[in-house]
Order: structure tokens, then sequence, then C-alpha cells
């Protein structure tokens, strides 16, 4: 796509996933190998992205409240340190929540909201226009696990700073998370920055609550991955014989999620039999938990350098300003 395609309500589009066969690929080879797997991002159909703004209201799940007073706490500094009139790239921006707490301030040239989920893309890209009549969005339908590809057509010579908020680094493992950062550094350049919210190693009742919350909403936003994965490969998942599995791993630093099949049972998907032993478990994320400082040192192995960390009193959170070395 080298033209620039046209706007619809003063969006601009682009949808640059994958295709449904790469998918097919990916999700049937997590599915046969043991323990079984799926990735975090098929969470996020129309069903889960809802689910997950509703996780991000309950008082169990403390990092986005927590993230968002960062964000409000120092406001101020994290605009001084961005400068005004950059490319703004938020990955995995979702319903654009917390990136509005800065736009008035920040006035970029452009913003390029990339997420996997492209209805709700597009819809909060469209309600993030009226908010912002002035805002130039380039809203990009992709897989961000994958190597980034941006849309032509951005402003050139501006500054790029990237956001990447809710700790969803996280979701990768710790040689992922380094190449995922290697490629946002040559994404922003030399000149570039990225502001990353990092949740923070606590204790395991903290942890555990907010993975297990008391409405069960966390247990739903699990099972809707076997919807999604029914709707994508015309499977017949019966997510009723399915149960949510939450827990902090201390020794690896991270929340898992799993899905246990709560019975002997064979599941049909992309026209493949899948058997499951009652038990069993599908592990459907990790969530790492950091240590302020080694993070801090972990970045630098992706060309960065942490220039300021942000937390909270009870350093439940911490923003990082990361700068390109
Ligand atoms: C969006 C990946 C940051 O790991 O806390 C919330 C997703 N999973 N509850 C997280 C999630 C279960 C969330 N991230």
């Amino acid at each position: 796509m080298s033209s620039q395609p046209k706007a619809q309500h003063g969006v601009f589009f682009y949808d640059f996933n994958r295709q449904q066969s790469d998918q097919k690929q990916e999700i049937l080879q997590g599915l046969t190998q043991t323990p079984k797997r799926i990735s975090a991002k098929y969470f996020y159909d129309q069903t889960g992205s809802e689910l997950f703004e509703a996780i991000t209201q309950l008082d169990e799940y403390y990092p986005t409240r927590t993230e968002v007073q960062l964000l409000k706490d120092y406001r101020e500094a994290i605009i001084n340190k961005a400068g005004r009139h950059s490319v703004l790239i938020e990955y995995g921006s979702g319903a654009s929540t917390k990136i509005q707490l800065l736009l008035d301030a920040l006035k970029p040239k452009a913003y390029v909201p990339l997420d996997i989920s492209k209805d709700f893309l597009f819809d909060s890209a469209i309600a993030l226009r009226q908010l912002f009549p002035w805002l130039e969005i380039h809203a990009t339908c992709l897989d961000y696990s994958q190597p980034a590809k941006l849309p032509h057509g951005l402003p050139v010579n501006a500054k790029k700073v990237a956001f990447f908020p809710g700790s969803s680094l996280g979701n990768f493992s710790p040689n992922e998370a380094l190449s995922f950062l290697k490629g946002v550094r040559k994404t922003v350049g030399d000149q570039g920055a990225m502001l990353i919210g990092v949740d923070l190693v606590k204790s395991d009742e903290v942890l555990n609550a907010a993975y297990n919350d008391a409405k069960g909403v966390t247990a739903q936003f699990n099972l809707n991955s076997l919807a999604h994965l029914n709707a994508i490969g015309d499977g017949n998942f019966n997510v009723d014989n399915f149960q949510h599995h939450a827990f902090f791993n201390r020794a690896l630093s991270r929340i898992e999620m799993h899905l246990i099949s709560k019975y002997d049972q064979v599941v049909s998907l992309f026209g493949q039999r899948l058997s499951f032993k009652k038990g069993e478990a599908i592990t459907t994320e990790y969530s790492y938990k950091f240590e302020p400082n080694h993070f801090a040192n972990f970045v630098q192995g992706a060309g960065f350098e942490s220039e300021h960390c942000w937390t909270d009193k009870q350093k439940n959170f911490a923003l990082f300003w990361l700068t390109a070395v």
C-alpha cells in the first residue's frame, strides 16, 4: 500500500493483519504440543476487547488505575520528555483511553494506534477523532508481536515516540520481549523514545486476586479465547467444558493463566481433531512482573536507556521513559 488510503470519518485506516492460513498454522501447532498453548493475542476479538475493558474497572485489577494515576501525576514531566509534534505510536491501543490524558498537551503530528482487533480499533479511532478533531490518526490493524510494519504517509522528520502502556510487554517471554523492544527501537530510530508501563513484582495475595476477580470477569475473558478460536477455525469448543486457572509463579516471576479441561474430550478445529485429557491445561497467557532495576538493565540489550522511572507509593506499577542509545 503505497498511496494514502482514503480517510473514513477522518481516520486513515490500514489492515496489515495476517492471512487466516498463518493463524491456522500457529494455533494448531500450539494446541498439538505438550503442554498445549495458545497465544494471549487470541483473547482479543470484539467480545474479548470489551471484557478486557471491564477487567480494567475491577477493584482487584490494580494495574490500569495505578498507571492512569501515574500518567496524571507525572503528566508534566512526561510531556517535557516527549516534546510536542512527535509521531506517537501506540502498541495495542485498545480503546485508546490512556493516551487521551496526553494528547492536548503533546499535540502530536500524528497518532498511530496499532491493534489486532480490527473493528474495535476502528470504532475506538473514530470515537477518538470525535474528541480530538484536529488529530491525524492512522489506525493500523496488525499483530504487533510480528516484525513491525508502519503505514506509509506518516509525517517525516518528526521525532517518533512509542507508547506501550498496561504492562503488555509481560505477555512476551524474556527473549520475545527483547526482540520486540529491538523492533520498537528500530521503528522509533536514533532520536526516538518509548514510554512503557511495567507491572512490578509484589505479594502473591495482590497478584493472585488481580487475575481471579470475585465477579469472574477474568475467567470469562480467559474462556472467551475458545469462542474466538471457534470463530477463526470453525471449531466446536464448548467453553463450559473448561475452567479458568490463574496463579503467580514466583520462581519465573509471572502470572500464568490456563484453561483446564473438565473432562476427557475431543474438539474439532480447522477440521482437525484435538483431544484433551481431564485436568489437562491449555496455557493462554503469561504476564511477567518486573523488578525496576532488572527492567532498566534489560532494555539496554535492545538499544534503549532507562532515563526515568515513575512509580506509585506502594511500588505496584512503573512507567519508564526509555531513550534510544
Ligand atoms: C493486557 C496483558 C497487560 O497481563 O494483566 C488481564 C491482560 N489478563 N487479566 C495483563 C490480562 C488477565 C493484561 N495485559
